[in-house]
């Protein structure tokens, strides 16, 4: 059985500490290394999936050069390697300074065995989802089974879909990232009802829009008489998700004594309603989503660093509809038929320019714009056919405001028209080539220049 067991390596030149470490990882196996030289060729010999890496090694025990020299060894040769630096005390400028090399994350001496076996399983963890996801990109678009109610041709979303469905069956917390109405809820769902949660409760809360001085009660719950007006207990939204997923929307909104508060649950998953005084243990998957640049936010001091990292432990980015070519006409036309059947029977489909229009459009609300015009066309429409007018896009694509300069301007719109192209002439080059009037290698330029994928 061992050899099915994932190996560790420990690059750790203390020897009591060898032997303290060996022994805290029964379901691992693990490699010890003392210096420089036998840590490399275990990583050869072995190829670990996991790698704890003292940064003080002989020759040099009290400085650094030596654990950098492994970590920059270990990322040349085998950059998928998690990495996991100890950092001595007063030492965290080297520590960021191994994640800034490719470290995966650090931990503080003196060592705490239980704390770093958190990290070093949470590093195995997201080693297998991201070896899982190269698997699936390397096979993207081959056009399997996507989630549920998903609707798309476009690869950017069948990655996404794939991820999700990854994801689904591990306890890991998920972060959507994406503009508004791309669909985050729906994925948020998705990934509950592809998990082995999926008969418990779903349940969602937009944390923008409760206010401020509701939303502790909301998440948390309160007993009764803990506050005027509370004249009885109230579960709160993470209890009822308790088994389940809780999908917190707009995550970006909440203010920051509620972060901490969501921090703290987050570690030792338990609550305590508002005014109650037993802690009650909740098993919930988190799922959150934002439209907002937390990274910015997390500059600013608006939102913790701490909270981010344990709510996004899986980022998902949600490409926006007009960076997927081809789906909006796709959407367009299932939303059509759903429309149709339900207020306006006589209906049967678009009209030509209905069809141009649309896959020349700009969307800036994304699905759940595309989703409003066609509903409303739908009720509108006189005949059986709905039109460009009906959907009111016969005012030509829209502008993009905010242009930096010539240059961007030039290439945003290139991006933009190549895109187009691929789209009508179904990624083929040729055709594609031949509808932008370009030289088949003048393609391949572009579209390496401009990262896009056919
Ligand atoms: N790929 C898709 N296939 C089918 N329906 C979709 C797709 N993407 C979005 N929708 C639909 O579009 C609407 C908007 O999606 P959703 O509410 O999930 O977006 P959102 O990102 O949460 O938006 P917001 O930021 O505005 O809350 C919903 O009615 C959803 O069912
Ligand atoms: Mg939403």
């Amino acid at each position: 059985m061992a050899d099915t067991k994932p190996k560790l390596l420990i690059v750790e030149d203390d020897e009591g500490l060898q032997a303290q470490l060996k022994w805290a990882y029964e379901d691992f196996d693990v490699i010890i290394a003392g210096d420089r030289e036998s840590a490399i060729a275990a990583l050869r010999s072995e190829m670990p999936k996991v790698v704890t890496l003292d940064l003080g090694l002989p020759p040099d025990p009290d400085g650094t050069s030596e654990g950098f020299a492994v970590l920059d060894a270990i990322m040349a040769l085998k950059p998928d390697t998690k990495v996991i630096v100890a950092s001595g005390h007063e030492a965290r400028e080297s520590a960021l300074g191994a994640i800034e090399r490719g470290a995966y994350d650090f931990y503080q001496k003196p060592v705490d065995i239980e704390q770093l076996g958190l990290i070093v399983r949470r590093a195995l963890n997201l080693h297998h989802i991201e070896a899982e996801n190269r698997r699936l990109a390397a096979k993207a678009g081959e056009g399997n089974t996507v989630l549920g109610r998903l609707v798309t041709s476009a690869p950017e979303m069948v990655k996404v879909a794939r991820t999700i469905e990854r994801v689904a069956n591990t306890n890991v917390s998920v972060m959507l990232l994406g503009a508004s109405g791309t669909g985050k809820e729906l994925l948020a769902r998705g990934l509950h009802d592809a998990s082995d949660r999926k008969d418990a409760n779903f349940v969602a809360i937009n944390c923008a829009a409760i206010p401020e001085n509701l939303l502790e009660s909301e998440l948390f719950g309160h007993e009764k008489g803990a506050f005027t007006g509370a004249v009885k207990t109230t579960e709160g939204k993470i209890e009822m998700a308790d088994g389940g997923t809780l999908f917190l929307d707009e995550v970006g909104d909440i203010p920051l004594p509620l972060q901490v508060k969501l921090l703290r649950f987050l570690q030792e998953r338990t609550i305590e309603r508002i005014g109650g005084r037993k802690s009650i243990a909740v098993d919930t998957r988190i799922v959150c989503a934002t439209h907002q640049d937390l990274e910015s936010m997390i500059a600013h001091q608006r939102f913790r660093e701490d909270l981010f990292y344990r709510l996004a432990e899986v980022v998902v980015k949600i490409p926006s509809l007009a960076e997927r070519p081809g789906d909006a006409a796709l959407l367009a036309k299932v939303f059509l038929k759903r429309f149709a059947k339900e207020m306006n029977p006589a209906v049967t489909g678009f009209a030509p320019d209905a069809l141009a229009a649309i896959d020349g459009w700009g969307w800036p609300g994304n699905v759940r714009e595309l989703e409003n015009r066609v509903k409303r066309a739908v009720i509108m429409a006189d005949g059986k056919l709905v039109s460009a007018e009906d959907l009111d896009l016969d005012g030509g694509e829209e502008e993009n405001p905010e242009i930096l300069n010539i240059k961007s301007a030039r290439e945003q719109s290139d991006r933009k028209v190549i895109r187009h192209a691929l789209a009508r002439s179904e990624g083929n080059i040729s055709n594609t080539a031949k509808l932008l009037g370009i030289s088949r290698p003048t393609l391949y330029d572009l579209l390496k220049q401009y990262d896009l994928q056919t």
